[in-house]
């Protein structure tokens, strides 16, 4: 029994709570979230949720739990301890629980080790050609409809990039992106704050197809290897790995997570960063005046808007965070979008100014710090380089929609024009 004990602890107004949550999902909150996570944030650095749960507001109570060896990744075992087993027995959540975001030591360092550092200098470097002919041939394609009047930046650039960059990584024939993009979408329901069950069979059927495509994916490379990241990962797991089977489960596993963790996720980067900067006159064409502030206007985008508002840790002990005592085993809703606002932190954080540098925690911390940061941000560089200079009287025709989600954030359309 532990001798701390949450529940004991009042709620912070729950109703209140509770109407917060309901407006940040609805399409307004979705469309700026960020007054509302700042009243979150000024009921406290740890708030009790409705459920069993904190929201972690404040950048430095998000870093400790991020960076902190007291927190830990939901794992089987932890999930084995829960009441709410419709949630956690649920075959989408079990397997994304496999996955490398939900695993902990030694597991977790044993995979995480055999990717390496996924997209050092030279490997972002032989990639970089790459990418820029993927983003010439997608504006090709946003020019060709921007001639007879307005497009959708989503469908046509902002959800191609990515899957055509992942997909030319790993050798995912084009034919099939369509499909993997569909069933990501379909997949990250069961990883809601509180999935419904309609919500979490649409992620069961998901995540089947995910698990039929990349486990005939790693098939189809064993029986043709190539000279490509792929092959790459099936020898190294072939060499540490005696039995064929494990060996191959683990390499689903991973060709699986790798794409669709970077699939949304860069998208909505893409779709805020074009967004954000059309939103004010003037910010666009300065832009395009002054090109060395493009890696800056990346990264002030992922402050200001990041694709990811909500990762979940477990206490591993009881403990104690920003003065609030937590039970072992009580889950902390690590609140992105709320830290990378706070002003303790980014001066005037509500501002969106290219030439703050700011910092944020978009891509996480410690163990489990995101593989794939370097090349989110070759994609927005380099997309944004081009359209700027082929673009430079681009608008919005209206404002961005927005999927009603807590954890995901997801850009569903954002007409443009010249
Ligand atoms: C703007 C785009 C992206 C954002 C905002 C993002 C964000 C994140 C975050 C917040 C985490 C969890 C970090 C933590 O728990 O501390 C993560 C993990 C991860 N990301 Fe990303 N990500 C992006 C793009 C990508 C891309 C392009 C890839 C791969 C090509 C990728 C691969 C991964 C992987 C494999 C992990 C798991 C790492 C681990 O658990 O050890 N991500 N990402």
């Amino acid at each position: 029994m532990s001798a701390i004990c949450g529940t004991d602890r009042p709620p912070v107004d729950r109703r209140a709570l509770i109407s917060l949550l309901k407006r940040l999902k609805s399409p307004e909150g979705q469309a700026d979230p960020y007054p509302l996570l700042a009243d979150l944030r000024s009921m406290g650095d740890v708030v009790r949720a409705p459920w069993d749960a904190y929201f972690v507001t404040g950048f430095d109570a998000c870093s400790e739990v991020l960076r902190g060896r007291n927190w830990l990744a939901p794992d089987f075992a932890w999930q084995e301890r829960q009441a709410d087993t419709e949630r956690w027995e649920a075959v989408a959540t079990q397997e994304m629980t496999k996955t490398l975001s939900r695993l902990n030591a030694p597991e977790h360092t044993c995979q995480r080790r055999s990717l390496g550092n996924l997209f050092d200098r030279s490997t972002i470097a032989r990639l970089t050609p790459l990418v820029e002919e993927h983003v010439t041939r997608l504006l090709d394609e946003l020019a060709g409809k921007l001639r007879w009047g307005e497009a959708d930046l989503v469908s046509t650039v902002s959800e191609q990039l990515p899957i055509s960059t992942i997909g030319s990584w790993l050798g995912i024939p084009p034919e099939d992106y369509a499909h993997i993009l569909e069933i990501t979408h379909n997949q990250v329901h069961a990883q809601e704050l509180l999935p419904t069950k309609k919500q979490l069979a649409v992620s069961a059927e998901a995540t089947a197809h995910l698990r039929s495509y990349f486990t005939e994916l790693v098939k189809q490379r064993r029986a043709n290897p190539g000279n490509d990241v792929l092959t790459g990962w099936i020898h190294t797991w072939d060499a540490q790995e005696p039995d064929r089977e494990a060996a191959d489960e683990i390499l689903y596993r991973l060709t699986m997570f790798v794409t669709i963790a970077s699939l949304e996720t860069t998208a909505t980067l893409l779709s805020a960063m074009v967004e954000l900067l059309l939103k004010e006159p003037g910010r666009w064409a300065w832009l395009g005046e002054n090109p060395g502030y493009i890696d800056a206007a990346v990264d002030e985008v992922l402050r200001y808007d990041p694709p990811i508002h909500i990762n979940t840790r477990i206490a591993a002990d009881d403990t104690v965070l920003a003065g609030v005592p937590i039970a072992k085993d009580s889950m902390v809703h690590v609140m992105y979008g709320a830290a990378n606002h706070d002003p303790r932190r980014n001066e005037d954080p509500d501002s969106f100014d290219v030439r703050r540098s700011g910092t944020h925690l978009t891509f996480g911390g410690g163990v489990h710090y995101c593989l794939g940061a370097a090349l989110a941000r070759l994609e927005a560089r380099t997309l944004l380089t081009q359209l700027l200079k082929r673009f430079p009287t681009l608008r919005a025709v209206a404002p961005a929609d927005y999927a009603s989600r807590l954890v995901f954030r997801r850009v569903t359309s954002l007409s443009v024009a010249t």
